[in-house]
């Protein structure tokens, strides 16, 4: 099988990217980076795909007259760098209907919870984890899954629970979260370079 092209979308520290950068370097993932792009200059994420030679780009929405314009901005770099597999790992805008329609079942994103809890507009960040301790959830986890025109609402790939303990706080939360974050993703892109992932309506099945 060749390997997919893969696109990383990134706003952040980009931890999420690295343990896909890791899975890849260690002949997990029958794939390859070949952009990671954030829009925010400061992104640590842009640093450590320099640091392994990954095209790093940075577009800046103000440079652009409309949101759909910077979305086209996006789509044309994913097409420059053949992108086939788009993965939003920490990256904190939503995409046009036209970015999603271009990459209908080709975007993936991971969500620090177990969607359908704790999702949604406005939950992204330690935001997520505050909610799940203020309300006393005893279970929280992350959540691998398609893209689709709402927030978190695409076909869910990969769910992993982690237990939330009396004592947790919302940065406790997000250290345990993070690391299930990091299995799942490259988990799930790997499923997906290996034409494992057969999606039906809202259900996902990976085959044997
Ligand atoms: C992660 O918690 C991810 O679930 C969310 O944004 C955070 C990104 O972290 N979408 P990082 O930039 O990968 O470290």
């Amino acid at each position: 099988m060749p390997q997919v092209n893969i696109g990383v979308l990134i706003s952040g520290s980009g931890t999420n990217l690295q343990s896909l950068i890791d899975n890849i370097e260690s002949g997990s993932i029958n794939g390859r980076i070949t952009v990671v792009i954030s829009n925010r200059k400061d992104a640590y994420g842009l640093e450590r795909a320099r640091q392994k030679n990954i095209a790093a780009v940075y577009l800046r929405q103000n440079n652009y007259e409309s949101f759909e314009k910077f979305n086209d901005a996006i789509i044309d770099e994913l097409k420059n760098y053949g992108v086939e597999l788009v993965v939003l790992a920490g990256y904190l805008k939503i995409l046009t209907s036209k970015f999603i329609k271009e990459y209908t079942n080709r975007i993936m994103n991971i969500h620090p919870s177990l969607i359908p809890a704790f999702c949604g507009k406005g939950y992204y960040g330690i935001k997520v984890h505050e909610e799940v301790i203020n309300y006393g959830a005893k279970l929280s986890g992350a959540t691998v899954h398609f893209v689709d025109e709402e927030a978190d609402t695409g076909p869910i790939i990969i769910q992993e629970a982690v237990e939330v303990c009396y004592e947790d706080t919302a940065d406790t939360l997000q250290q345990k979260v993070l690391k299930i974050e990091h299995k799942i993703l490259p988990l799930a892109v790997k499923h997906y370079c290996d034409g494992k992932i057969q999606i039906s309506g809202r259900k996902v099945k990976i085959k044997e």
